[in-house]
């Protein structure tokens, strides 16, 4: 399966990107992930707004507008010519001096990587995954906050370490006050009395694409939505879990640090959940 990455756009199998970039020395970058579906891009321009709000968010200047930066993914897209696509934009800071100061970067560098996407065992959906609770906190948001989708992800790598040591498939993370974040590359939805709860924005989370069109669709159909603030505690009286992300999409979380959450097997909820995404993708 074929590789092609756009460097400034130009497109080629293989990429180099200098040392001095402090993207790579200082993780001074932002980035999305966006995925096809039977070929055809899906939320492009969701994430690309979001691509530019944290591009703001970090007063980093993206060097293509939009619609500039949309041919060269489809170009991009076109020249791997895999049936299905993972696709990372990335925006660096550029090259500058060894010094934390970005004033001597002129000029962000624009990568697009295609590579062919992997699904996800299906077993994954079909048993759901184990998710361990970690040490490790998010983000505060008034620290790199984390509605910010910056290339600096080394707390959330931590976690995933610190839940990979004990079996788990991910790590569930607190924000410093002790309430529910998310997951390191993923949201995280629960269910209690036939209700769909979900972390809010204010508890220092990323504002997931794929978040948004969950509780879109949850609302939709007449399931009862709640995005709060939780201590860990509620989980105890969880009947189902989930997790959801552009690659990921939604996924069932079965297990809790060991424990089964509620019967163990993906709930109806849940199955609601991930049936009525795949429509609304099937649908794009
Ligand atoms: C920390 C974090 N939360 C949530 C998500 C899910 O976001 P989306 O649904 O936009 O892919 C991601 C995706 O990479 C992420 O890194």
């Amino acid at each position: 399966m074929t590789t092609r990455i756009s460097l400034n756009g130009d497109i080629q199998p293989e990429a180099h990107i200098s040392v001095f970039d402090h993207g790579f020395l200082f993780g001074d970058s932002v980035y999305e992930v966006v995925s096809t579906y039977k070929g055809r891009l899906c939320f492009v321009q969701e994430h690309l707004k979001r691509l530019l709000n944290s591009a703001r968010a970090i007063s980093l200047e993206i060097p293509l507008a939009d619609d500039a930066m949309m041919r060269e993914i489809e170009k991009t897209v076109e020249a791997a010519g895999n049936p299905e696509s993972y696709i990372r934009i990335i925006v660096t800071r550029g090259v500058g001096e060894i010094d934390i100061d970005p004033e001597s970067c002129t000029r962000p560098n624009v990568l697009i990587f295609v590579i062919h996407a992997m699904p996800y065992p299906k077993e994954n959906y079909t048993h759901g995954i184990k998710v361990a609770l970690v040490s490790i906190k998010r983000n505060p948001k008034e620290a790199l906050n984390p509605g910010i989708k910056t290339g600096n992800y080394l707390n959330n790598v931590l976690a995933k370490m610190e839940a990979r040591q004990v079996g788990a498939a991910d790590a569930l993370m607190l924000n410093p006050t002790g309430q529910l974040t998310e997951c390191t590359t993923s949201n995280f939805f629960f269910v209690c009395d036939q209700r769909l709860m979900t972390p809010s924005l204010d508890c220092g989370i990323l504002s997931g694409i794929t978040r948004e069109v969950v509780l879109r669709l949850a609302r939709e159909n007449g399931v009862l939505v709640e995005e709060g603030e939780w201590p860990p505690e509620i989980l105890q009286n969880a009947e189902e879990a989930f997790i959801t992300g552009t690659i990921k999409r939604v996924m069932p979380v079965t297990s809790l640090d060991g424990r089964p959450i509620g019967e163990g097997k993906p709930g109806p909820i849940t199955k609601m959940m991930m049936r009525l995404y795949e429509d609304v993708l099937i649908s794009l």
